[in-house]
């Protein structure tokens, strides 16, 4: 049955406010956003990253105050990630399986401060080799199962830290697997897994690898042999149908907003929550088409972030979590989308 014009006329639903309000389909709120951290070593430090405006390199301390100011604005997690110096980088990557490590203090100090947000810690090699990449290198190849080996001794030590869910980025295959049965036999039962189930080779990774250093090193050679290929739409459900089975708690698929296609494949095909990560290119984009006259900066991460949500996707990883929250809490804005529109 379908209805023809004059009958049927769509703007009925569009003519006010308050009827846009009630017909809408997808809500964003800042609690379904992750707000990713960069940590570095030493103390008051708060550096802005020129690759990704905004968004800054804290040590420790600084990182406490950013995660109170995530959870006073209802923000669920944050998600940590390393800047190690280039120095302390080798080709094993070790520093990512030290039990003193960076992340596993800032960890602890983070459930010291603010125990009420769940953190995040990814499991990949990539802060920490002096390559770059995210496995081990062993004739010349990404070793995948002696590097797997390495990815469950970062688990153990973050899930031992305190860290509340691991977040494979590896792209390795097995890993959530042995990750998973690592975690259970160490007592760490409740600890979850996000897997990066669906990882693309992306350009759109470029401010992140500035940011954590891990770009200059990585040469032409780039992740293709682990990170999948962006061509791929059914490969997709074949890594999420693998990681599931394996033990993951929460899928990923990342980067977002080009991928959206792919979040809602996802969503139909599995029923644990899915997740996607808009990526520092993604972010970079918005930030600097706004700057460039294109449009407001927040309207346009707001329309993107409930493109998400209208995907599929139940949590977002976002730069942008924090200043989007505050947008959402922001009395102004609302008393905007009440009175506009004709
Ligand atoms: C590495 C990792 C990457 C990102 C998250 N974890 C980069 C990469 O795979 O090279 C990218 C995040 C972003 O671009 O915002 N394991």
């Amino acid at each position: 049955m379908t209805g023809k014009f004059p009958a049927v006329r769509p703007r009925r639903l569009r003519a006010a406010p308050w009827v846009r309000r009630l017909v809408r389909e997808t809500t964003l709120t800042a609690a379904d956003l992750v707000q990713p951290l960069f940590v570095v070593e030493g103390s008051g430090i708060e550096r802005p990253i020129p690759a990704l405006p905004g968004v800054d390199h804290l040590s420790i301390d600084r990182l406490i105050e950013t995660a109170k100011k995530v959870r006073d604005l209802g923000i669920p997690a944050v998600a940590l990630f390393p800047v190690i110096a280039a120095e302390l980088k080798t080709a094993d990557g070790r520093l990512a399986v030290a039990a003193d490590g960076l992340v596993p203090r800032a960890v602890r100090a983070i459930k010291a401060a603010v125990p009420e947000i769940g953190i995040i810690c990814d499991v990949a090699l990539d802060p920490y080799t002096d390559h770059g990449h995210d496995g081990l290198i062993i004739d010349g190849k990404i070793a995948n199962d002696a590097t797997v080996e390495v990815l469950v001794r970062q688990a153990l030590v973050l899930a031992e830290a305190g860290c509340d869910v691991v977040a494979p980025s590896d792209m390795m295959d097995g890993r959530i697997g042995a990750i998973r049965t690592a975690l259970e036999q160490a007592g760490h039962t409740d600890t979850m897994i996000l897997s990066y189930a669906v990882k693309y080779a992306s350009v759109f990774y470029g401010p992140f690898r500035a940011a954590v250093g891990s770009a200059s090193a990585l040469g032409v050679k780039g992740k293709h042999t682990y990170q999948m290929d962006a061509a791929n739409r059914q490969e997709a459900l074949r890594e999420v149908a693998l990681d599931v089975a394996e033990g993951a708690d929460l899928v990923m698929v990342k980067p977002g907003m080009p991928y959206l296609d792919v979040i809602a494949d996802v969503r139909a095909a599995v029923s644990v929550p899915v997740f996607a990560y808009q990526v520092s290119g993604e972010y970079a984009m918005l930030t600097s088409a706004a700057a460039a006259g294109a449009f407001d900066f927040l309207s346009a991460l707001q329309e993107s972030l409930i493109a998400f949500k209208r995907a599929g996707a139940s949590g977002i990883l976002t730069y942008g979590a924090l200043a989007m929250a505050r947008y959402l809490a922001d009395p102004q804005r609302r008393a905007d989308e009440i009175s506009h529109g004709r």
